[in-house]
C-alpha cells in the first residue's frame, strides 16, 4: 500500500478503542523488524524518524525506505516526523514525502505555540500531509530537547479546545505524567487530566515517552481513549545490546555484517509484537 496519513490511520482508534503504535527508528533492520511484526499481527503502524534520525539517513533516503517497505505489504503505514523544533527542516520533509510531520513548539508559550503550530498546519496540509502538535510539555530527553522536571508541564485541558481549533492539527501530543528516555522512579499518570481532555475533544491524542510505561497504565490510556503510543527508547537500546551481544558471542572472523545485524531485526519485532497487543491494534489492519 502507499503510505497513508496521520489522520487516516487514527481515525477509528477513539471509536474502536486502541492505539496505534508509533515506534522510532534509527536504521534499516530496526525499521523492517517493526514492519515485520505489523504484517504478522495486523496491525497499522506509525513509523517516526526523530530529525537526528532523518539526517543521519537522508530524508529521501529514509522516505524511499519507508515507502518501499510500505508498498510492500497490505497493512495502513504512515510515516511520521517527530519532535521536529526546526520548522524549515519539517517542510523540506513534508516535500520529500512523510505523511505525517510533528511541530514540536511546547517549549513557546501558548500563543506562540499556536501561531507556529497553525503556520506549519497550513503548510503541510498543501501536500496532504498530516500535523502532530504538543501542548503541555513533556520531561526527559528526547535527543536535543531537553525538559528537567521544573520546565515540565501537564496539559491544561482547558486550552485544548482553544488550541486544536486554532491550529487545526490532526493530533494532539498531551502531557499527562510521562516522560522521555528511561525513567529514574515510576512514572504517575494522570488518568484524571486524559479523561477530561478526550471529554472536550474529539482531536486523536498521543502519548510520547512510552519506555517503561507499565502494562496497566498502557491499557488505561487505551481505554480512556489514546489512539498513538510513542517507544523509541525501548527500540534504541534494543539496537544497540543486540549487536553488543552479536559481536560478544562472534569472536571470531565473521565479517558478514548481517550476521550481526540480523539480531536488530528479530529483537525489535520481538518488543513491537508486544506492543501491539497491549495498545489493542493487532487485527486491526
Ligand atoms: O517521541 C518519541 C517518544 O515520545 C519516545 O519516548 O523514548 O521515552 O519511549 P521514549
Ligand atoms: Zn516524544
Amino acid at each position: 500500500m502507499s503510505l497513508v496519513t496521520l489522520k487516516e490511520i487514527l481515525k477509528e482508534t477513539r471509536e474502536k478503542k486502541y492505539a496505534v503504535p508509533a515506534f522510532n527508528f534509527n536504521g534499516y533492520e530496526d525499521a523492517q523488524g517493526m514492519m515485520n511484526s505489523a504484517l504478522r499481527m495486523r496491525s497499522p503502524i506509525i513509523l517516526m524518524a526523530s530529525m537526528g534520525a532523518a539526517r543521519y539517513i537522508g530524508l529521501k533516503q529514509t522516505v524511499g525506505m519507508i515507502k518501499g517497505m510500505a508498498e510492500s505489504v497490505d497493512i495502513p503505514v504512515c510515516l511520521h516526523l517527530d519532535h521536529a523544533t526546526d520548522a524549515a527542516f519539517l517542510k523540506e520533509a513534508v516535500v520529500a514525502g512523510f505523511t505525517s510531520v510533528m511541530i514540536d513548539a511546547s517549549k513557546k508559550d501558548f500563543k506562540e505555540n499556536i501561531e507556529i503550530t497553525k503556520e506549519v498546519a497550513a503548510y503541510a496540509k498543501k501536500f496532504g500531509c498530516s500535523v502532530e502538535a504538543e501542548l503541555g510539555r513533556i520531561g526527559g530527553r528526547e535527543e536535543e530537547i531537553a525538559v528537567d522536571d521544573a520546565s515540565s508541564a501537564l496539559t491544561d485541558p482547558e486550552r485544548v479546545p482553544e488550541f486544536v481549533e486554532k491550529t487545526g492539527v490532526d493530533a494532539l501530543a498531551v502531557a499527562i505524567g510521562t516522560a522521555h528516555g528511561f525513567y529514574k522512579s515510576t512514572p504517575k499518570l494522570d488518568f484524571e487530566r486524559l479523561r477530561k481532555i478526550a471529554e472536550l475533544t474529539s482531536c486523536p491524542l498521543v502519548l510520547h515517552g512510552g519506555t517503561g510505561v507499565s502494562e496497566t497504565d498502557f491499557q488505561t490510556c487505551v481505554s480512556l481513549g489514546m489512539s498513538k503510543i510513542n517507544v523509541g527508547t525501548e527500540f534504541k537500546a534494543a539496537y544497540t545490546n543486540a549487536i553488543r551481544d552479536a559481536v560478544a558471542v562472534n569472536e571470531t572472523a565473521e565479517v558478514d555484517p548481517r550476521n550481526y545485524m540480523k539480531y536488530v531485526k528479530t529483537k525489535c519485532e520481538e518488543i513491537a509484537e508486544g506492543k501491539m497487543r497491549l495498545f489493542h491494534s493487532a487485527g486491526m489492519a
